[in-house]
């Protein structure tokens, strides 16, 4: 049987894929099973939170992050294939995430698989986790390329055309912060907890957010970049100027930070959604797909959701487990890849940046650090 990566043989063989994750605060691994009919199924789909390791310190910190992935990701992987009933021997592929992200942590993922690849003689795949992301919609939903997606959490915030396996470009990307940084930095200021970002949605409900003016971030600016380090020092301002701050005070304040991110995320995304149609103009009700940890915000959810009715776009989010970090997407984009012949060597790089569409960052780098490193 010619079983070259574009033979039919090849593209119609059943592929189980192993997945692992450790890019940032989450140690995952999943097992995903494509049958040569070409249904999907998730055989495991297993995920670590680290949450109470970082809470003492309001965010993630590297080495902590690194250790505990480090420590975890050996018997994640053993259940997993538990769970899934399955042996090494019956994987045809390891997938991981490779970067972008914590170098530390990538490198627990990444590692493991190395050694599991060399020591079953399977195929290793170094996947992007960006792409991971890219691709997360498709693990729930049947949704067709071309599609536009905001990438929204802790570490990014990026608009994307994914146009096919491996076919994506990058319309937009944060200068600075991420959307998920400005809620968590604005949260820790307030003294609202940890993550910042549900803490803040809480606190929102009960206040009013026409009290205070806060700015919108690149207003007019052609493209669809972001910006929201401005936004959050207008933020700290409002708050250090407030004299013993009141429950109402806080809840105010959260409305008005949350609504101007909700809003800034949808006039960068109603830009993209205008370049989207002139590339694709016969599209009818294309999708936009919103994924990563800030979807979970309903005002975030709902903005858009108008903004996309306005340009005759459907949004659509993943179920919250593959929307946040998670390894059946790795699993997923590793497969894809697996299934074209697209592997790679053992001595594939950790990378703490890699840009999903190296094309476009070269043209336009963007610059700014944050939780997940550079802004690539
Ligand atoms: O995708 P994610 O789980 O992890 C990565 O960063 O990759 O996203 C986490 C981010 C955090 O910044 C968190 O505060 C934010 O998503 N987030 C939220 C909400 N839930 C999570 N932000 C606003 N409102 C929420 N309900
Ligand atoms: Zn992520």
């Amino acid at each position: 049987m010619d079983l070259s990566p574009t033979s039919p043989e090849a593209q119609a063989r059943a592929l189980t894929v192993l997945g692992m994750e450790s890019s940032c605060d989450e140690t995952a691994a999943a097992i995903l099973r494509r049958s040569a009919s070409g249904e999907t199924e998730v055989l495991a789909d297993l995920v670590l939170g680290q949450m109470e390791a970082h809470a003492p310190y309001g965010g993630v910190v590297p080495e902590i992050a690194a250790r505990a992935h480090a420590e975890a990701m050996d018997g994640l992987v053993a259940a997993a294939l538990k769970e899934a009933g399955l042996t090494l021997d019956e994987i045809d592929g390891i997938a991981a995430t490779a970067g972008p992200g914590l170098i530390g942590g990538v490198m627990a993922a990444l590692m493991t698989a190395k050694g599991l690849a060399l020591g079953s003689g399977k195929p290793l795949i170094a996947v992007n986790h960006l792409e991971g992301h890219a691709l997360s919609p498709r693990l729930s939903e049947d949704v067709t390329f071309p599609y536009l997606l905001l990438l929204v959490s802790g570490g990014h915030t990026q608009l994307l055309i994914a146009e096919g396996i491996g076919k994506y470009s990058r319309l937009g990307s944060t200068l600075d912060d991420a959307a998920g940084e400005a809620f968590d930095k604005t949260a820790k200021v307030m003294g609202l907890g940890f993550p910042g970002g549900p803490a803040l949605e809480r606190s929102a409900v009960t206040g009013d957010a026409t009290r205070f003016a806060l700015p919108t971030p690149l207003k007019g600016k052609p493209g669809c970049d972001f910006s929201f380090a401005g936004l959050k020092t207008a933020a700290r301002q409002i708050w250090d100027g407030l004299e013993a701050p009141s429950e109402q005070d806080k809840a105010d304040l959260a409305a008005c930070v949350q609504q101007a991110i909700a809003r800034s995320l949808a006039s960068r995304s109603a830009r993209a959604m205008a370049m989207f149609r002139e590339r694709f103009q016969d599209e009818q009700a294309p999708a936009f797909i919103v994924a990563g940890g800030v979807a979970a915000n309903k005002t975030v959810r709902s903005t858009l959701d108008q903004a996309a009715a306005d340009h005759g776009f459907e949004l659509k989010a993943p179920p919250m487990r593959w929307c946040t970090d998670n390894a059946a997407m790795i699993a997923l984009a590793g497969l894809e890849h697996l299934a074209v012949g697209d592997v790679d060597e053992l001595n594939a790089p950790a990378r703490a940046r890699w840009p999903l569409d190296e094309s476009s960052a070269k043209l336009a780098p963007v610059i700014g650090s944050g939780r997940k490193g550079p802004k690539a």
